[in-house]
């Protein structure tokens, strides 16, 4: 076993991957990786820097450059920082969304992030969400979970979410984007949306939260990495 135990849970946009990461951290005290936080980071950053959309090289210098801060804030809400400035919401915009599938696919920007994602292995152990944690970023993770459901359900479930944060959406609109972003995260020749050949493939589709998080629960406990 590696000295510091990696879970890594990849998936589709709106698969559930993020909630479900989140609790199973919670229920092992563990430290949390939202990789997709960081390209939607680099999206915001090239966007607040005024970079036109094809410059790779000055948003692989961003990737590397950047300061955020990942903390809570005084209601123990979760918050993000880029260089200081609180950016929470900025980096769950629609047009953060498409920014940061574009930037994930060039080589100079997975590469700069590949050392920061690294870093977040500390002790007593890390849940990590992504597309290629699994595959690239933590292949000797002792746990690797590929969590899924029908693209149907996850523009319903999209939807949802932004409707709760009272934000209008169009459903058939979300339903294109998703399927838009799978096709771009799936086919770029590096670093492919696809499971690892020794991960666990999780079908959420028609599951609750609750049942998911119980077995990827129950697949950590049959390793002894957690009660
Ligand atoms: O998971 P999330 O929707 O926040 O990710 C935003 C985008 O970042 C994804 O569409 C994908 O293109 C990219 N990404 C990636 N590799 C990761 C995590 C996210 O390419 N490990």
């Amino acid at each position: 076993m590696s000295p510091v135990p990696v879970v890594t849970i990849d998936g589709p946009s709106g698969s559930g991957k993020g909630t479900v990461s989140r609790l199973v951290a919670r229920h092992a005290g563990w430290h949390l990786l939202d990789s997709g936080a960081l390209y939607r980071l680099v999206a915001l950053a090239g966007a607040r820097a005024g970079l036109g959309f094809g410059d790779r090289d000055a948003h692989a210098a961003l990737a590397r450059s950047m300061d955020v801060t990942f903390g809570t804030d005084s209601g123990g809400g979760e918050r993000v920082l880029l260089d200081g400035r609180d950016a929470t919401d900025a980096i769950r915009s629609e047009d953060c969304s498409r920014g940061a599938s574009r930037v994930a696919a060039w080589p100079g920007v997975r590469e700069a992030l590949f050392a920061r994602q690294r870093a977040f292995a500390r002790p007593p152990g890390l849940v990590a969400d992504g597309r290629d944690m699994g595959t690239v970023v933590f292949p000797e993770a002792e746990l690797k979970i590929f969590l899924t459901a029908s693209a149907a359900e996850r523009a319903l479930r999209r939807h949802k979410q932004l409707k709760d944060k009272g934000v209008s959406a169009n459903l058939a609109t979300l339903s294109r984007e998703i399927a838009e972003r799978d096709e771009r995260d799936s086919t770029r020749p590096i670093a492919p949306l696809e499971p690892a050949s020794d991960a666990h493939i999780v079908d959420s589709t028609g599951s609750s939260i609750d049942q998911v998080v119980g077995r990827v629960l129950m697949l950590g406990r049959e390793r002894r990495l957690w009660r």
